[in-house]
C-alpha cells in the first residue's frame, strides 16, 4: 500500500513562520518580546544538540533566548538558586531545565522548583494536574507536536482506537491522555506488556515513545495504520540517527509515518516556542 511519509519538519517550519509575524505584531503592542532561558547542564551529547535546535528556533520566531551552560559538577542548591532568580526576573517568560539532569541532582525537586507559569515543558505538577483535570495549563511538548501531527495531515482521531509504547512522564502517559480527550481508544502498552505484537497490532493509530532502536517492525503494526516514531537512537550497526520503528520494514505497509530525524522532534521544539508564546502572553497581559 501506498504510505504518506508526514514531515514535521516542514509544518515546524510552516508554524515558526507564522509565529514569527504574530510575535512581531505582539512587540509592536506589548514592547518585549518572549523570553526563554534554558539551563544546560553537563555536556551530554544529546542534551547539547536539542539545545542548539531550541536556540535556532529562538532565532526564527523572535524569541529572546538566554542559555546558562554550567558544568555537571554544579549543585543542586547552585541549580536551585538560578531558577530562583528566573522565576523572579520578570522579563523571563519560560524556563526549561534540559532532562537528564547528573545523578547527583534530584529531578522531581528541580522540576518542582520552576514556577508553573514559567514551566513551558509542562513538567510542574500543577500543569501535569490541570492537564489531567482539563483545565487550562501547559501542554508537554512533545505530547502537543504529536496531535498536531496527526490532525495536520487530516487524520480522523475521534472513535479510533490507538496504542502508545511507552509510559514516560514526558511522552507515553500525557500524549495517552490527549489521545483519550480526542476521543480515541486508547491501550498504553510498555516493556513489559505480553504479547506486545498483538496489542500494537491492533492500533489504528500507533505513537512509538519506547526508546529502542528499530523497535517496531512491520509485524507489529496493522496494515494502513497511521505511525507515529517519537524515538531518537542511534543505530548501533550505522551509527546514524533513527527511531523506535523500523521506518524501511513499515513503509509500504502504513498509511501513514513519520520519520526520524524530521519527524515529531521539529515539532517538540516549534510547540516549546509556542508554550513560551503562551506564558508570555499570560505575563504581559496580566500587567
Ligand atoms: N530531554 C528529553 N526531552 C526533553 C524535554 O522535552 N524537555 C526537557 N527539559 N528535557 C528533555
Amino acid at each position: 500500500m501506498e504510505t504518506k511519509v508526514i514531515s514535521g519538519k516542514e509544518l515546524a517550519q510552516l508554524h515558526q513562520l507564522q509565529m514569527k509575524d504574530r510575535v512581531e505584531m505582539l512587540y509592536n503592542k506589548y514592547g518585549r518580546k518572549p523570553k526563554l532561558a534554558v539551563i544546560l547542564v553537563g555536556d551530554d551529547a544529546g542534551s547539547v544538540s536539542y539545545v542548539k535546535g531550541k536556540e535556532k528556533a529562538c532565532i526564527n520566531v523572535g524569541i529572546e533566548n538566554l542559555t546558562i551552560k554550567k558544568p555537571a559538577t554544579i549543585t543542586q542548591d547552585e541549580l536551585l538558586a538560578i531558577i530562583n532568580d528566573l522565576n523572579n526576573d520578570p522579563l523571563v517568560d519560560g524556563i526549561l531545565v534540559q532532562l537528564p539532569l547528573p545523578k547527583h541532582i534530584n529531578e522531581t525537586y528541580v522540576i518542582n522548583s520552576i514556577a508553573p507559569t514559567k514551566d513551558v515543558d509542562g513538567f510542574h505538577p500543577q500543569n501535569v494536574a490541570s492537564l489531567y483535570l482539563k483545565q487550562p495549563g501547559i501542554i508537554p511538548c512533545t505530547p502537543k507536536g504529536i496531535i498536531q501531527v496527526i490532525e495536520s495531515a487530516g487524520i480522523k482521531i475521534q472513535g479510533k482506537r490507538a496504542c502508545v509504547v511507552g509510559r514516560s512522564n514526558i511522552v507515553g502517559l500525557p500524549v495517552a491522555k490527549l489521545m483519550t480527550d480526542k476521543n480515541a481508544t486508547v491501550t498504553i502498552a510498555h516493556s513489559k506488556t505480553e504479547n506486545l505484537i498483538e496489542v500494537t497490532k491492533e492500533a489504528d493509530i500507533l505513537i512509538v515513545a519506547i526508546g529502542r532502536p528499530k523497535f517496531i517492525k512491520k509485524e507489529g503494526v496493522k496494515e494502513g495504520a497511521v505511525v507515529i516514531d517519537v524515538g531518537v537512537n542511534r543505530d548501533l550497526e550505522t551509527g546514524k540517527l533513527c527511531g523506535d520503528v523500523d521506518f524501511d520494514d513499515v513503509f509500504g505497509h502504513a498509511s501513514y509515518i513519520t520519520k526520524v530525524p524530521g519527524g515529531i522532534g521539529p515539532m517538540t521544539i516549534t510547540c516549546l516556542m509556542e508554550n513560551t508564546l503562551e506564558c508570555y502572553l499570560k505575563h504581559v497581559e496580566e500587567k
